[in-house]
């Protein structure tokens, strides 16, 4: 019998890597800062190929790319010329937060897969009208929450999931920093539109909320306030702005808390920095009726780990804290394991890794802090189903 006949039964092994025969079109909307991540990541895909890059600045976009080396890319002054004249499988939208939902909601609308950058929007309001074309287009939409790739993670959810923790009923997060105003447009409402509360504070929900598999939140308390960004004295000065600019510029939060009744009658209490008088707010704590865990703030409040966490049980008896040994990061780079992941679920039809159905409590919750806090009082989320 010939080899053709028999090999027909033989299975077949699977080279490793991705199908580098199906490459994948890839545009890249907003060529700023966090792009950069994005290109390098792209560039280790065998199977991306960058065809086009759109930004708002004429020739911000072109220089990004001869920066990176990549060539044979067709450039755009919006990310509207972007999608109307490529053929495209995805785009990565690295605009800021203002800038979300409008690039999001045309790629969705013109049939492209959109891996979108954290915080998903900037109100709740954006983050409907973004899933409602979502589930309209049947297209792939992630938002870009890179820690969720950490190993150290990646145990908080284990040890939940394990019951060592039995019922979780409170749980506090957040952090920040004792100074770590950033500039550019991360200060203005107008591009940033939210402050600490979107950068980082929306990275400390998802590490508890993703652990505790994302209940509804249902009422939030909120406070919000930007002494230091707007003081000349802790504004910090950057290559086009004096201290005294940006500190006129600032018109985001710089520090925000919230209390939050979630479903489930968990309680959750958050804080976030970019600016205080002090080292950390807090640890993360996770209560349950069995367990309770700690995981050390001031290095997770964005998903870098860098101390062990404590698990506080009884045994026998006895009270007794156990260390989870930090997990060292091996293999790829958390931005390429996103862009990999993102990737993936493209070519496989398979959902979003971190999908909008979870990421739309997050915004929630952040745009009931804001909304609360100006009203003074608490108020209740309604959160239509989509
Ligand atoms: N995942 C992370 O670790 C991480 C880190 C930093 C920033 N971010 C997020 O990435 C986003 C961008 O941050 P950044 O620091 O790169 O901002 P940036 O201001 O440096 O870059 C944004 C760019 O988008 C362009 N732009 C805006 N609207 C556009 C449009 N409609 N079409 C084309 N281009 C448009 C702007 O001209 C600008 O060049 C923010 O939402 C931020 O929260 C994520």
């Amino acid at each position: 019998m010939s080899d053709k006949v028999l090999s027909q039964f033989t299975p077949e092994v699977k080279a490793e890597g991705p199908d580098t025969s199906r490459k994948l079109k890839i545009g890249i909307i907003g060529t700023g800062w966090i792009a950069e991540a994005h290109i390098q990541s792209y560039k280790n895909m065998p199977d991306a190929e960058i065809v086009a890059a759109a930004d708002l600045i004429p020739g911000k976009a072109e220089a990004f790319m001869k920066e990176f080396g990549v060539e044979g890319v067709r450039f755009y002054p919006s990310h509207k010329e972007l999608i109307d004249n490529e053929e495209l499988d995805a785009v990565s939208i690295c605009t800021y937060n203002t800038a979300h939902a409008e690039p999001t909601i045309y790629a969705l609308e013109h049939g492209v897969n959109v891996l979108l950058e954290k915080p998903f929007t900037v109100t709740l309001d954006e983050a409907i009208a973004v899933m409602r074309a979502e589930k309209k287009s049947g297209k792939i939409l992630s938002i870009g929450f890179q820690p969720r790739g950490d190993e150290n993670m990646k145990m908080i959810k284990k040890v939940v999931q394990s019951g060592a923790l039995g019922r979780v009923y409170y749980i506090q997060t957040g952090g920040g920093r004792r100074r770590g105003i950033p500039n550019s447009t991360f200060i203005e409402k107008s591009t940033g539109g939210i402050g600490a509360l979107g950068d980082i504070g929306c990275y400390s929900l998802d590490c508890v909320l993703n652990a505790i598999g994302y209940p509804k939140p249902l009422t939030v308390t909120g406070y919000k306030s930007a002494f230091f960004g707007t003081n000349p004295k802790y504004a910090t000065p950057d290559r086009f702005h004096t201290a005294e600019e940006n500190a006129a510029r600032f018109s985001v939060d710089d520090f925000a808390a919230g209390f939050i009744r979630l479903e489930g009658d968990i309680i959750l209490d958050f804080r976030i920095s970019w600016a205080m008088h002090m080292d950390t707010p807090g640890d993360s704590l996770i209560l349950g009726t069995e367990g309770g865990l700690r995981i050390p703030s001031t290095d997770c409040w964005n998903g870098t780990f860098t101390k062990p966490m404590t698990l506080y049980h009884d045994v026998a008896g006895s009270l007794v804290e156990t260390t989870i040994p930090l997990i060292p990061h091996r293999g790829p780079g958390l931005f390429d394991l996103k862009i990999r992941s993102f990737m993936d679920a493209v070519k496989n039809g398979t959902p979003a890794p971190v999908p909008t159905s979870q990421i739309l409590y997050n915004q929630a919750i952040i745009d009931g802090i804001c909304r609360s806090a100006e009203l003074g009082r608490e108020i209740e989320l309604n959160i239509p189903e989509i």
